[in-house]
């Protein structure tokens, strides 16, 4: 089949809090508006400072939590209005690596239970030496079958996550920030590993991280995310940032060197609250660019495929 793996149009969550005895019910957007493709085989980025969506998207795409708007169509059909029984099986094509390898493993089970249950979840029979293959495919012994997870180190149980995820043969990833918990070193062996993977296996990834220098390593292309909406899509790894929020995280902390991050001042400003946000552009209170325009309206993602951009006045 031609066409991109994965198109997104338009999705949107709200989430509601409070509303009880001695609070009044607040609503914020987590994701707003969000449109992108991910072609067949492509890694795309998805970067932005802690709270601005990231997980949400991901949760919202492998339909973990209902959108309140927008369509999910991946390759050629339309998870949004499928019934459940047709989701399970589209399911087993989608994958999710979490962040945290520990919380995301149940630590009664043996890794063999661990990587049998998708298994299980499908109601498929799991060939005799599936195991085996799973966790030499991550490069773990098959002699860590009968552990469990607090056996082993964080790498580890890692790659156990990463095997769980691909147990079923799914054409797509979702990595949700799979290094964040681990040292420099791990984190460079895990994305080697998921390099390999993505190589012998055909997959492709929709790959969520904090830190643009790894996502700018490792992926294709780079969406940016600042409270909730996308502001930029980098075409490709060297293209140079055209909103000021990713100029600032390239300036900032978020420098590919982790050496360097200390030297370098973190992004300033106050990042305003997510129930209030400012009417205009969200980025004002912390862009040396604002105008009088950006303070009373809202860009929205220029329509320039090349380079996709939401500012009044780009770099
Ligand atoms: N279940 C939920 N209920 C209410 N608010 C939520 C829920 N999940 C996430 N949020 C809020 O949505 C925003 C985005 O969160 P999240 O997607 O986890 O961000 P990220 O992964 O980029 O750190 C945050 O302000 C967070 O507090
Ligand atoms: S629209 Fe204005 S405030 Fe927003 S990023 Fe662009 S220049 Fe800065
Ligand atoms: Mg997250």
């Amino acid at each position: 089949m031609t066409g991109p793996l994965l198109r997104i149009e338009g999705l949107t969550k709200r989430f509601h809090s409070g509303g009880g005895l001695f609070s009044r019910e607040r609503a914020m957007i987590a994701v707003r508006d969000v449109s992108l493709e991910i072609a067949r085989g492509e890694v795309l980025g998805v970067v932005g400072e802690s709270g601005c969506g990231k997980s949400t998207l991901a949760r919202l795409i492998l339909r973990l939590i209902e959108a309140t708007n927008g369509r999910i169509v991946f390759d050629g059909t339309e998870l949004t209005a499928l019934p459940a029984s047709a989701l399970r099986a589209m399911r087993k094509r989608m994958a999710m690596v979490f962040q945290d390898p520990y919380s995301s493993l149940d630590p009664r089970f043996t890794l063999a239970r661990v990587l049998a249950e998708p298994f299980r979840v499908q109601s498929r029979a799991m060939p005799p030496d599936a195991v085996a293959a799973m966790l030499a495919a991550v490069g773990l012994p098959e002699t860590l079958a009968t552990s469990y997870p607090h056996q082993l180190s964080g790498g580890q149980r890692q790659r156990v996550g990463i095997a769980r995820a691909l147990a079923l043969r799914p054409d797509f990833v979702v990595l949700d920030e799979p290094t964040a918990s681990l040292d420099v070193s791990i984190q460079a062996q895990i994305i080697a590993l998921l390099a390999d993977l993505r190589d012998k296996m055909g997959l492709t990834y929709l790959f969520i991280s904090h830190d643009l220098g790894l996502v700018r390593y490792f992926c294709d292309r780079i969406v940016v995310m600042y409270l909730g909406s996308v502001v930029e899509v980098l075409p490709d790894t060297k293209a140079a940032p055209r909103h000021p929020y990713t100029d600032a995280l390239m300036r900032s902390g978020f420098a590919p060197d982790p050496a360097r991050r200390r030297e370098i001042a973190p992004l300033g400003g106050e990042i305003p609250s997510p129930f209030a946000l400012p009417a205009g552009c969200a980025f004002t209170t912390r862009c040396a660019f604002a105008s009088d325009r950006c303070r009373s309206e809202r860009p929205v993602l220029s329509q320039d495929p090349a380079h996709p951009v939401a500012c009044f006045h780009p770099l």
